[in-house]
């Protein structure tokens, strides 16, 4: 199986990986940690997919939304594999002081200085953080932001990758995750809501354009069960429900950021629900009436649309008769013939120069 870059620069470096006391963040893949199968060390994933594929065995997690809001470990789930620890969480919060942390750099700037706080409250003192990512994915800037914990060293560079280390010599406050959930109000169809979200998560601090077409299209006669599939910050089912109270709504993503991010936003409109951390539909086998997204778009040099066929034909599986799927999407994407491929029926609801808003009916 292909390592990630980052995971290749690591693997370059194995001899760092000696002794105990490792933490690795958000590996890239699910096979650098199949190199260190001799050493004891803790991984924490903020990702459903390459956990379950790190732990080989969990298709699906169910969460209730108050366990998550009490949470103090933070963990939502937990497996050993040999000798590694793999926990599924959206942060760490343990007595355990690591000698060694490694963070594969996040996409977002905020979502990294998260993980760079939280880290530093988990290193020993005179531990060292090290940070692995691609050039282009900002690496210069990263450097910049570690060097508030003390001197940088690039350790090596390889396939467009850097590897940075920072001893970190001062003792580092306690890190608190309540402290980087911020809150904003959105307004859709006379009915308001404050909207909780970590970085790291999408439109984080805003209401998604096509998410806002999306809302305003639902028709008002969804019942039973529905599925806020890709919730992020469970913008979708939040409004869904505090709008038509009798309709029992789940919420599923890969990111536990995201479902942390729900949880709190259900809180904040008096709400509980369901949750349910997945890699796309895989291992889900509730039915619903009604499935809603605005679901994550795959970029690459090659469009690639399996994933996307292989959700539409889940969401076909999971849907009961007479159900339907109501999703947004750029309208320049092929989804209409993608969706008529598996559904019956195929409306285009709404389009604007952007987004199209599309409902498919399972007849
Ligand atoms: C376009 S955002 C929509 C978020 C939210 N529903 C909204 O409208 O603001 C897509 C979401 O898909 C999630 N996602 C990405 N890959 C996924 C996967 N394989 N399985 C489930 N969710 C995924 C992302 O974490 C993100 O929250």
């Amino acid at each position: 199986m292909m390592l990630s870059a980052p995971s290749q620069l690591l693997e370059r470096n194995i001899e760092l990986f000696n002794d105990e006391g490792w933490l690795i963040i958000n590996p890239a893949d699910a096979y650098f940690t199949d190199r260190l199968t001799d050493l004891s060390l803790d991984v924490l994933h903020q990702y459903f997919d390459i956990y379950a594929e790190s732990v080989r065995v969990i298709p699906c997690t169910i969460l209730d939304s108050r366990d998550i809001l009490t949470t103090q470990t933070g963990i939502f789930s937990d497996q050993k594999v040999g000798k590694h620890q793999h926990f599924f969480a959206p942060f760490l919060s343990t007595p355990q002081r690591y000698s060694n942390i490694v963070i594969y750099l996040p996409k977002a700037k905020a979502h990294y200085a998260m993980l760079i706080k939280m880290a530093a409250s988990l290193v020993q003192q005179g531990g060292s953080i090290y940070v692995v990512g691609e050039n282009k994915g900002g690496i210069k800037s990263a450097s910049k932001l570690l060097s508030n914990l003390g001197h940088v060293d690039k350790v090596d560079s390889a396939r467009h990758c850097s590897l940075l280390r920072c001893e970190v010599a001062q003792p580092q406050p306690d890190f608190d995750i309540q402290q980087s959930l911020s809150y904003f109000d959105i307004a859709v169809n006379g009915q308001e809501a404050t909207i909780a979200s970590l970085p790291g998560v999408f439109s984080h601090e805003e209401l998604d354009e096509g998410t806002h077409l999306l809302l305003e299209k639902l028709p008002s006669s969804l019942r039973g069960g529905i599925l806020d599939f890709a919730c992020g910050a469970g913008i979708i089912g939040c409004l869904l429900k505090r709008q038509f109270p009798h309709l029992n709504i789940s919420y599923l993503d890969v990111s536990a950021l995201a479902l942390y991010s729900t949880a709190h936003t259900l809180a904040e409109s008096g709400l509980t629900g369901t949750l349910m951390a997945a890699n796309g539909l895989h291992g889900v086998d509730e039915q619903f009436n009604h499935i809603v997204t605005n679901p994550p778009f795959h970029t690459g040099i090659k469009t690639d649309y399996t994933v996307t066929k292989r959700f539409i034909a889940d969401a076909a599986r999971l849907i009961t008769s007479g159900g339907n799927l109501h999703m947004v999407a750029n309208r320049f994407l092929p989804y209409p013939g993608l969706l008529a491929e598996t559904f019956e029926r195929v409306q285009t609801l709404a389009q604007t120069n952007r987004f199209s808003v599309y409902q498919a009916i399972k007849v």
